[in-house]
């Protein structure tokens, strides 16, 4: 078997894949921080992400020290047997470091450094003194190996000159980093943290117009992505913004699988979120507006829904159509707490004619946080979908065929998408380009996450601890700041990118074919081959030839982009 790693303790992450997922979901009833984020004005996806992931005081980063750890040694990979061995071992290391994860570069602690150190090493025009920055450096330990490396492999010239420049957004990591680099007195002179978001231009002064190597491990999984929609096949893309919403009280009632509230006066608007059980719902002949939206299409057992004679605007999800005829009746006024009767599993108040206090009490209950879609406008985005081509019509014969194919093909089986962009990437990379012309970046991260339950294309894993125990979000909207959200990285994607961003792109297409363009050299290799390449594998190597480095990380790539520099 393949063990895939995920951001997650690794024994854990086993064991619940042994026992399944079944309820182990964890649901938060009330998103009390969520909806703090969100002011009285909607915002984007990204920023709200970037809030619960590092909001100075209840960002996930800032109130979790231990979401990056640190092992005290090494480990000594060639005396454990095998992998059940090296499996026990990180168990306990697990058990006695309160920590939600540690990173392959601790893990592996100093080899996977080494590696990326001898990769600089054999590209670096040496004839300019070192020049490293590293974005995100967690608790500094990727920094102190390539300085410990240097120092003894390097001519000495490489190590005296150079200087190494941790950009790291969380105040307690780097605190942490500088403790990490004390620990040997001559790399001090050589190292510098400087506390801030490396996406925020402002903060990097003039323009470094000298040779560096910029190095990013595990950083472009938490950086804030947006999220695009739209109603289906066709329809054009729309950006996500979040605001604040009233809860349903359908949302709260567990076990509830039918509602039949059909001619009632009931007014206000449809309900967006509800209660997943639910498998028939009736709100016809009221006075509700509003849009019926696509959360219905999260419900896995919804047969019917009926909502017709009402004031509702747009189009129902055409899946979801169906029929019933409601017929019961009830007297006598309706209690505020029918809420509150936990065991209820069919509310059925058709034919009434409720004034005024129904409807608020069925319909508006919590704050909580939901989606708005609005047309693409927002630049990172547009970008985003530019880089992607998503925003091309081929115009030639063949594809406007394609194109009214799939258009009566959208209207029978509409199928709504969802589509993550990484616009916080995407920021990063403009702004490292404009800061730093002369980079070669060296990135690592997850290319896929297994076990992802969040609905579109690159969507992240959301996961938190809970009495010890890793446990999944269904939301990400359920991302209180006790959370980590992380995404995996389209490396395809990445390389647009970093060339958009370079201007190679705009250039190669602006170019005649006889103009030469200035190049990057980009390769994207796995983690086994860039190790076997420029690390010493036999280092991770168990007694019975297992390689935890080699054989689970095969999720993980680096990405290398070196300018040529060759153009005049
Ligand atoms: C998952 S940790 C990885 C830490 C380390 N590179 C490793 O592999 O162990 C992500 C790191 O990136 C930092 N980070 C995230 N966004 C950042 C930004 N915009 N600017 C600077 N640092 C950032 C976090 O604080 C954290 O130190």
């Amino acid at each position: 078997m393949i063990f895939l790693p995920r951001r997650l303790p690794l024994l854990l992450s086993l064991n619940l894949r042994a026992s399944s997922f079944e309820g182990s979901f964890l649901c938060p009833s009330a998103a009390s921080f969520s909806t703090d984020i969100i002011g009285d004005t909607p915002i984007l996806v990204r920023d709200f992400i970037h809030s619960a992931l590092y909001h100075p005081n209840h960002g996930y980063f800032s109130k979790r020290p231990g979401s990056v750890g640190m092992l005290d040694k090494s480990i000594k990979f060639n005396q454990l047997q095998g992998r059940n061995a090296y499996l026990r071992h990180l168990g306990n290391l697990y058990k006695q470091n309160d920590i939600a994860w540690f990173t392959p570069v601790e893990l592996f602690k100093p080899w996977y450094a080494h590696g990326i150190a001898e990769a600089i090493l054999r590209t670096a025009d040496l004839s300019v003194p070192l020049k490293i920055y590293e974005i995100g450096g967690g608790s500094g330990t990727c920094a102190k190996c390539i300085m410990d490396y240097m120092m003894l492999n390097a001519p000495a010239k490489v190590y005296n000159n150079m200087t190494y420049v941790s950009v790291e957004i969380s105040p307690s990591l780097a605190r942490k980093q500088l403790e990490t680099l004390g620990e040997v007195s001559s790399h001090s002179s050589r190292f510098r943290v400087e506390c801030r978001d490396a996406a925020n231009r402002s903060g990097w002064g003039d323009v470094d117009r000298q040779q560096c190597w910029v190095i990013m491990l595990e950083v472009l999984d938490n950086l804030p992505h947006d999220l695009i929609y739209s109603e289906n096949q066709v329809s054009p893309w729309m950006e996500v913004w979040l605001e604040k919403q009233r809860d349903s009280i359908l949302y709260d009632m567990e076990n509830i699988t039918r509602v039949t509230i059909s001619n009632t006066n009931l007014a206000g608007f449809f309900p967006r979120r509800w209660s997943l059980g639910l498998t028939y719902i009736d709100l016809s002949c009221n006075n509700l507006g509003g849009r019926v939206t696509v959360s219905l299409t999260h419900l896995p057992d919804l047969k019917f829904l009926i909502v017709s004679y009402n004031l509702i605007e747009g189009t129902l999800p055409r899946e979801l159509w169906g029929s019933a005829l409601a017929k019961n009746s009830i007297s006598g006024p309706i209690l505020e707490s029918v809420y509150a009767i936990p065991s209820l599993i069919h509310l059925d108040l058709s034919h009434n004619l409720f004034n005024g206090s129904v409807p608020k009490s069925l319909l508006e209950m919590n704050l909580h946080v939901s989606e708005l879609y609005k047309p693409l406008h927002d630049p990172l985005i547009s970008c985003c979908v530019k880089i992607l081509d998503m925003d091309k019509e081929d115009s030639s014969l063949g594809s406007r065929a394609i194109s009214a194919a799939k258009r009566i093909w959208s209207k029978v089986f509409p199928h709504p998408r969802r589509v993550w962009l990484p616009t916080g990437c995407l920021q990063l990379m403009e702004v490292l380009h404009w800061a730093l012309p002369k980079m070669s970046l060296i990135a690592s991260d997850f290319s896929y996450l297994p076990d992802v339950r969040i609905s579109g294309e690159r969507a992240p894993l959301v996961s938190t601890k809970n009495d010890g125990r890793s446990v999944d979000y269904k939301s990400y909207l359920d991302a209180k700041g006790d959370a980590d959200i992380f995404f995996p990285t389209d490396f395809w994607l990445l390389e647009r990118i970093d060339h958009h961003c370079s201007g190679l792109l705009n250039r190669q297409l602006e170019a005649s074919s006889s103009k030469k363009v200035k190049q990057r050299r980009t390769i994207v290799l796995d983690t086994a081959s860039f190790m076997e390449e420029f690390g010493l594998p036999s280092k991770t190597r168990t007694k019975d030839g297992y390689n935890p480095l080699l054989d689970d990380f095969k999720n993980t790539k680096f990405y290398i982009s070196v300018p040529t520099h060759n153009t005049k």
